[in-house]
């Protein structure tokens, strides 16, 4: 399968995100516990799009779900209209590493690693070729100053707050400038201006390049900054999730 680079604007409205039906049942100690059942969203290049719900209601799980992580048991995921679970592990990966940037909600930096060189794995994923180690190591600079971190680049992640590591993760999804970003909680940690910070800059990476923007939050204000917002509840999205 070739998988195109994107290191150039995407066309306005190409459909980059095609979620059908998702339905996902953990068996847990106490039984079944039946977390997404028929959730379904579309999402197009240049949209930013908020999922609010409970904490426990299944926000984590369907952005796995969406982001080539974790299999379900039922629907469909397409990414630029290749069906996500369709494809090898192989092809996956490289889907994940070309397409998809992905913010984790507990980070997963990877400690023996300083900051810069956290950043810089992402571009040595499979798939993604730099066109040499100074271009990549400029973009990893240039991408720690946008979230406030130059002054970091040779700090371990022991060595920053929880805020501070979400920065760097941020960095690090963004790395391979992806289509499609999907981020956990991205401003949990981060102060008011801080987080506004980091949101104005993944807003504008959505606008100029034509990127397209999924984020989980809790906070209500944030989701109100998004183009569209849905509501994770009883498994499915509720609210305006198909455009
Ligand atoms: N691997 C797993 N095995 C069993 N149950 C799981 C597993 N992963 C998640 N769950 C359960 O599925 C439900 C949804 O979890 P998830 O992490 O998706 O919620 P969330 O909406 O992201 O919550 P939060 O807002 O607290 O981050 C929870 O009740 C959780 O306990
Ligand atoms: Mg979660």
């Amino acid at each position: 399968m070739a998988i195109k680079n994107h290191l150039s604007k995407m066309e306005p409205g190409t459909l980059l995100l095609e979620a059908t039906n998702l339905g996902k049942t953990y068996e847990t100690r106490q039984g079944m516990l039946t977390v997404l059942n028929g959730a379904s969203l579309e999402l197009r290049a240049g949209e930013t799009f908020a999922i609010v719900g409970k904490s426990g209601a299944g926000k984590s799980t369907l952005l796995h779900i969406l982001g080539g992580l974790d299999l379900p048991q039922r629907g469909r995921v397409r990414i630029l209209g290749e069906d996500v679970y369709g494809a090898t592990a192989a092809q996956r990966s490289r889907m994940r590493a070309v397409r998809i940037g992905f913010v984790f909600q507990s980070y997963h930096l990877l400690p023996e690693m300083d900051v810069l060189e956290n950043v810089l794995i992402a571009s040595m994923a499979p798939g993604r070729a730099w066109a040499g180690r100074q271009t990549a190591r400029q973009r990893a600079l240039t991408l720690l100053d946008a979230v406030g971190l130059a002054d970091r680049a040779d700090h371990t992640p022991t060595e920053l707050s929880g805020g501070e590591q979400q920065r760097v993760a941020l960095a690090r999804a963004l790395m391979n400038d992806p289509p499609l970003i999907l981020a956990d909680e991205p401003t949990g940690n981060l102060d008011v201006a801080t987080g506004q910070q980091v949101l104005d800059y993944l807003f504008s990476v959505a606008r100029d390049l034509g990127h397209a923007l999924l984020l989980v939050t809790h906070d209500e204000r944030v989701a109100a900054t998004c183009t569209r917002m849905a509501r994770l509840q009883d498994g499915r999205l509720v609210g305006p999730a198909i455009a």
